[in-house]
């Protein structure tokens, strides 16, 4: 029993948040399978070749390049763009760490612009003002269940000559306006990290239409020999794991709809906007924006006791305001950006894929959390 549960009392979930990465029969399969032909062992084989041409089809798209992570393929997108010394790239004043640095990597200037609150994404209603003579590309990513409003960033990114490099590590197979994640983008990035809805580990892959920009890509990837792969074995466990994925992202769209409604009105804590119409979001986290003026209690001690109570809840990222001018160029305020480092509050995706009443147990932790912080 936690000693820091509510009240002392025993954990809301006493068996803790379920395992991650899930305990897949199918993956065994690939595991076992990419043994017994060898290709675990080999630089290349069927296995990447079969991701890539899934991938493809997945997103309709002409070009796929797999490579060793995430963060990687940030940077083999802006390489690809030809995005290089003295050019400036719009992002959000909330994101994932490592996408300010790999704009950095490339020679270049991160500009940032505030988030729209209620999707945890940059603005797109406050990117105009940004777009200086040395602007060229916008890097934008899916937060959160929250989705970038794409449409809008596409048509001032063609208005004022700019690409778009999407970043959907946090949204595989999403959908906004019918369009899958990471096609709005003249590039689109996803992950294979050991935590996301599509786990090797570690991995990941740039998607692009454009020939010459994979080409690039391809040739700063290339020393003789391939820097950043993705491995045959990698390719081998995300096969069987991409051929449910629209079942699950279907699940834990269900799951977050019931969650919500099983907690209500909560005080304090805002959920993420879900997606409009057309839109369709795919939860690798969810997120709340807690408000220690309304608890009494700050995000830390809320997040101890909901851990206390078996629920994977976790901070969200520390994001880029407190960067200095020498890193970086702002651009209006970027007070939901502040707010958004201080006080956001994510779920982990594995219990939207446990049955309603785990969903239950979490809404009941949430709210036996906050009633608790409430009577202190
Ligand atoms: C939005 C976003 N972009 C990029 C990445 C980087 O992915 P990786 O961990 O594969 O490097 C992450 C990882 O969490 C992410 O959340």
């Amino acid at each position: 029993m936690s000693e820091l549960a509510i009240n002392g009392g025993t954990p809301t979930i006493p068996d803790g948040p379920p395992a991650w990465p899930l305990r897949d029969d199918a993956v065994r399969q690939a595991m076992l399978a990419a043994y017994e032909d060898g290709d675990w062992g080999r630089y290349h084989g069927k296995h990447v070749e079969r991701l890539t041409k899934q991938l493809v089809e997945l997103h309709g798209i002409d070009h796929v390049l797999p490579c060793c992570s995430g963060t990687i393929a940030v940077e083999l997108a802006l390489r690809g763009l030809k995005i290089g010394d003295g050019d400036e790239v719009i992002l959000a004043g909330y994101d994932f760490g490592a996408n300010f640095r790999c704009i950095e990597a490339v020679g270049a200037r991160p500009v940032l612009v505030d988030i729209d609150p209620a999707t945890w994404c940059l603005d797109a209603s406050r990117v105009e003002e940004a777009i200086s003579t040395e602007t060229r590309a916008i890097l934008v990513s899916h937060l959160h269940g929250g989705l970038a409003a794409m449409s809008e960033l596409r048509e001032l990114a063609d208005k004022h000559n700019l690409r778009i490099v999407e970043d959907a590590c946090q949204a595989q197979g999403a959908t906004i306006a019918g369009r899958v994640a990471g096609t709005w983008g003249d590039v689109g990035v996803i992950s294979f990290g050991g935590s996301k809805i599509l786990t090797a580990g570690r991995g990941g892959a740039i998607t692009t239409p454009h020939e010459e920009v994979f080409q690039r890509a391809k040739i700063f990837n290339d020393r003789g020999n391939e820097a950043f792969p993705l491995s045959e074995l990698q390719a081998a466990v995300l096969l069987p794991q991409l051929e449910r994925l629209d079942e699950r992202n279907g699940l834990r769209q269900q799951a977050v709809q019931k969650l919500l409604a099983e907690c209500g009105e909560l005080q304090g804590m805002t959920p993420v906007q879900l997606d409009g119409a057309g839109n369709a979001a795919s939860f690798y986290k969810l997120a709340w924006l807690y408000d220690e003026q309304v608890n009494a209690q700050s995000r830390d001690a809320f997040i101890a006791a909901i851990q206390a109570e078996g629920v994977a809840i976790d901070a969200g990222f520390r994001g880029f305001v407190r960067r200095g001018a020498s890193r970086c160029r702002r651009v209006g305020d970027l007070n939901h950006s502040s707010r958004a480092a201080d006080q956001t509050v994510l779920l982990h995706h594995p219990v939207l894929l446990g049955s309603d009443s785990d969903l239950q147990l979490v809404a009941t932790a949430i709210k036996k959390v906050l009633k608790a912080f409430a009577q202190r």
